[in-house]
């Protein structure tokens, strides 16, 4: 066996109900003056409420901060990093989906430590230490509670990423019950996000490994099944426990063994177009699959076997075949645009994408085939 290592969070609490217990959560790891890390979509759907009342209930202060945008821009980080520090926060929740879960990293490691955040995008260059942090997903989802990833916007419309251990946070808070009201949507968009981190995972270059891959397994198996009940019927508690733990599980794959086309094609989409993650990944995710699958072939042909029984006694060419066939049939009936020119994409802007996705080489050279240039504008021409 090739020596790998492997790293996630110290701790994770899955519960239904577990949100109501966030006081006594946090009153264990010693916080006292809470900073809450969340955006208006979840203030108005009253999710936040239970847990408001358990750390009141718990004696611990609170001090709930709701302007995290989106693909969260560094103005909106910093201004979050600012609020914290003048409530006196010795703490941080982060509490929603990817965009309230990064930004929650940043102000945890800034408030204590502060540094510039284009001196530390990349691997491995922010100091620590940072607060005591606590993050709860509300989207299934990008799996960012347990990944040592912050993705901002920059400027100059740029996504890019802070990676650093000290993003992990010290307990991961999982109840499913946060996301019985999540927006069919929302549900599509995030749970193709979390099927291609595991997919991204297991056919990744550099740092495969048995852990991540027997995660992202499992992942798929919970995903592929679960995705298109809990976008019909979201209210059903057991399929969104099963996609919240398999986006867990693609979390934990993705940290230790990286993503790599679709998430780097993706990136200019959501920095220049505002779209939302998932429904990047989703868009050029089909002509990923279709590049890659000369390369991957075996992978993708055990990932097949592994969501498709039928697929038991095939060779590795049908059985790759037949999982990106699958795919694109889960992907076809989510309920969003299917290609860039219907998510208002100008096809004059592909030659652009394509040169701004060649700058993401953090993620290409995870990739299973190599991409050059050529190759990113022939991907977005097919995703049209
Ligand atoms: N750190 C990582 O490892 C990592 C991985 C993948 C993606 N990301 C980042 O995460 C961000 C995307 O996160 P996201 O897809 O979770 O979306 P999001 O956090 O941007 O939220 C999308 C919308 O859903 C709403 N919402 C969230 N939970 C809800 C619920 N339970 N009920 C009703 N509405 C709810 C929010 O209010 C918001 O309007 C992007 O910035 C992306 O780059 C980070
Ligand atoms: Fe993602």
């Amino acid at each position: 066996m090739s020596s790998f290592s492997f790293e996630t969070a110290p701790k994770i609490i899955c519960e239904q109900g577990g949100a109501n217990r966030l006081g006594d959560i946090c009153k264990g790891l010693g916080m006292t003056r809470v900073f809450l890390v969340t955006d208006a979509g979840l203030i108005k759907a009253k999710l936040i409420d239970g847990a408001l009342a358990s750390l009141a209930t718990a004696g611990v202060a609170a001090t709930v901060f709701s302007d995290v945008l989106a693909d969260p821009p560094e103005l909106s980080v910093q201004a979050a990093v600012d609020a914290a520090r003048a409530a006196g926060a010795d703490g941080v929740v982060g509490f929603g989906g990817g965009s309230s879960l990064d930004t929650a990293k940043l102000v945890a490691l800034l408030v204590r430590t502060p540094q510039a955040l284009p001196d530390i995008y990349g691997i491995g260059l922010a100091r620590g230490p940072r607060l005591p942090l606590i993050q709860v997903p509300t989207t299934a989802g990008t799996g960012s509670e347990v990944t040592p990833i912050s993705i901002l916007t920059t400027p100059s419309h740029e996504k890019k990423g802070v990676v650093s251990p000290l993003l992990y946070p010290d307990i991961a808070l999982l109840d499913s019950r946060l996301t019985l009201g999540l927006p069919p949507a929302v549900t599509a968009m995030t749970g193709v996000d979390a099927m291609v981190h595991a997919i991204e995972a297991y056919t990744t270059r550099l740092k495969k490994n048995p852990l991540s891959d027997a995660l992202a397994v499992k992942a798929l198996q919970l995903l592929y099944p679960n995705l298109l009940p809990a976008v019909n019927d979201g209210k059903d508690a057991t399929v969104r426990e099963a996609m919240l733990l398999g986006s867990l599980f693609a979390g934990m794959a993705f940290a230790n063994a990286p993503v790599g086309a679709v998430h780097a094609l993706a990136y200019p989409l959501g920095g220049h177009y505002g779209l939302p993650h998932g429904l990047t990944n989703s868009l050029v995710l089909l002509p990923v699959l279709e590049f890659n699958l000369g390369t991957a072939q075996s992978q993708y042909a055990e990932l097949g076997r592994a969501i498709l029984p039928e697929l038991a006694g095939a060779d590795d060419t049908t059985a790759a075949s037949a999982f990106v066939a699958a795919i694109r049939a889960r992907v076809a009936v989510m309920p969003y645009a299917q290609t860039l020119r219907e998510a208002g994409v100008k096809e004059g802007d592909l030659p652009m994408l394509a040169e701004d996705a060649m700058k993401v080489q953090r993620l290409l050279v995870n990739n299973p085939r190599d991409v050059d240039y050529a190759d990113a504008l022939a991907l977005y021409q097919a995703a049209f």
